[in-house]
Parts: structure tokens; C-alpha cells; sequence
């Protein structure tokens, strides 16, 4: 298994919940290491851009004003296999479907509110990581960057 880089985001919803702690604590326990966190209010474009593969889906408007509705705090997260460890931990997009102890399972409200995001795949994490965090501000030995 190769040491990987996830974006995980905890969104407006678990942030109004005071759940922040324990979802970056369910992460940690589980090997994935926080190399950058920050707490942000993400303006309209700045969902718009995060979400464009989203930008023709029925929902797509929706999600934008939930994204923009609070604060979110997005981190780097490391560790191995992190992308598909971070996906199982947070369990299904649609909490109804989400496994018993899943993040989802426990924060989330609906398929929208759904508590936190987390990259797909290697690629989309160097993109989305790059969307949210310069090298500079990742923890970490700067050849790791490349
Ligand atoms: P996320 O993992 O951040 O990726 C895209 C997001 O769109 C997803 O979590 C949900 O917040 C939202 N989403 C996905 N499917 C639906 C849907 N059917 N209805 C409303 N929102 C959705």
C-alpha cells in the first residue's frame, strides 16, 4: 500500500453541530494524520469552482448555498491508502445508505448535508488539495510535495 494524500472537508452542517473534534478525532484514530487544517467561509465562486464537475446536477445550485451557508474546515490528511480509508470512515454519500459508525452515519443530516467531503481518487486529491492549500502551508518534507 502506498502512503497517499487526501482533502477532507467537515461541512457548514457538522461544523453547527460542534462536531469537528470528533470527526477530526475518528481520522486521526484511524492513521490518517493531519498535515494542514484551516477554518474557512467559502464564498459563492469559490463552491462553484470546488463543485464544477457537479455544475449541470439538479442539485448543483443547492449544494453551492449549503457550501457558502457556514464555516467549513478543510484539511490534508496522510497516511496509507488514505483516500480510500478517509472514504470509508466518512461511509456513503446518502447517510441512509452509510454504515453504523461512519461519520456520515452519526453527523450527517441528508444527501446534501452529508456532514464531510473527501477525494475520489489520486488525482482529484493533488487538485483539490491545490484548491485549497499552497505547498508551503502542508506540513511535511518538500520532496513529498512533488
Ligand atoms: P460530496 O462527497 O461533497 O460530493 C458532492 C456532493 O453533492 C455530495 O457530497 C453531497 O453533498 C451532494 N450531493 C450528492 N448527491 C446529491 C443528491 N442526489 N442530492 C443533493 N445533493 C447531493
Amino acid at each position: 500500500m502506498a502512503v497517499e494524500r487526501t482533502l477532507s472537508i467537515i461541512k457548514p452542517d457538522a461544523v453547527e453541530k460542534g462536531a469537528i473534534g470528533s470527526i477530526l478525532a475518528t481520522f486521526e484514530a484511524a492513521g490518517l494524520r493531519p498535515l494542514a487544517i484551516k477554518m474557512v467561509r467559502l464564498t459563492e465562486l469559490q463552491a462553484r469552482g470546488f463543485y464544477a464537475v457537479h455544475k449541470e446536477r439538479p442539485f448543483f445550485a443547492s449544494l453551492v448555498q449549503f457550501m457558502t451557508s457556514g464555516p467549513v474546515v478543510v484539511s490534508v490528511l496522510e497516511g496509507e491508502a488514505a483516500i480510500a480509508r478517509h472514504r470509508e470512515l466518512m461511509g456513503a454519500t446518502d447517510p441512509t445508505k452509510a454504515a453504523p459508525g461512519t461519520v456520515r452515519a452519526q453527523w450527517a443530516t441528508d444527501i446534501e448535508r452529508n456532514a464531510v467531503h473527501g477525494s475520489d481518487a489520486p488525482e482529484t486529491a493533488r487538485v483539490e488539495i491545490s484548491y485549497f492549500f499552497d505547498a508551503t502551508q502542508i506540513q511535511g518534507p518538500v520532496e513529498a510535495l512533488a
